[in-house]
């Protein structure tokens, strides 16, 4: 048992996506970070009780049709106020994968959390356009200051 928990929702609905957020556990779970534990659950299957039981969370989506996908606006939908009054300060950050814009998203997810007040601690990685390995760099790199954060404190 990990004395603190980093939560990753999110929709992975292709091989791309699903190899970033495993390589966004990955960097979480780096052995050198010490004592943080990261579970995935995929938004469709989380709940109000996964949000409250977490130290830090971190939302990725794709954009779709210039919004975050309904998986994940699901998720918020059903979390929102059960979450609202209990959840104020949580450290949240967000990763997109975009075929060519990502601001839609970036700008829906963050009113949200603006809204439950949680607290960004990293700027949004948009990884857009054509597929580039490198994404998955930036998704571990994502994974590993998240967990690091966490672990020393500083969020
Ligand atoms: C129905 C549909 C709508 C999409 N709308 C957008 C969009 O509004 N903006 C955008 O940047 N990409 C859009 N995309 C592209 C997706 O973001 C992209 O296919 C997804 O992130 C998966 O990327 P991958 O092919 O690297 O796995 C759309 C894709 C689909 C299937």
């Amino acid at each position: 048992m990990h004395s603190k928990t980093l939560l990753l929702i999110a929709h992975a609905p292709s091989d791309n996506t699903r190899r970033m957020a495993e390589h966004f556990l990955k960097g979480a779970s780096n052995p050198d970070i010490g004592d943080v534990g990261c579970r995935w659950v995929p938004p469709l299957q989380a709940g109000p009780e996964d949000v409250m039981a977490c130290d830090a969370i971190i939302l990725g989506t794709t954009e779709n049709l210039g919004y975050m996908s309904g998986a994940l606006k699901d998720f918020f939908d059903r979390i929102y106020y059960p979450c609202l009054e209990k959840t104020q300060g949580l450290p949240c950050a967000m990763y997109i994968r975009a075929g060519h814009d990502g601001t839609g998203t970036r700008r829906g997810v963050e009113s949200i959390c603006t809204g439950l007040r949680w607290n960004w601690v990293q700027p949004t990685l948009i990884c857009r356009g054509e597929w580039r390995d490198e994404f998955l760099e930036r998704c571990e790199t994502l994974g590993a200051t998240m967990a690091a954060g966490l672990d020393v404190g500083v969020f």
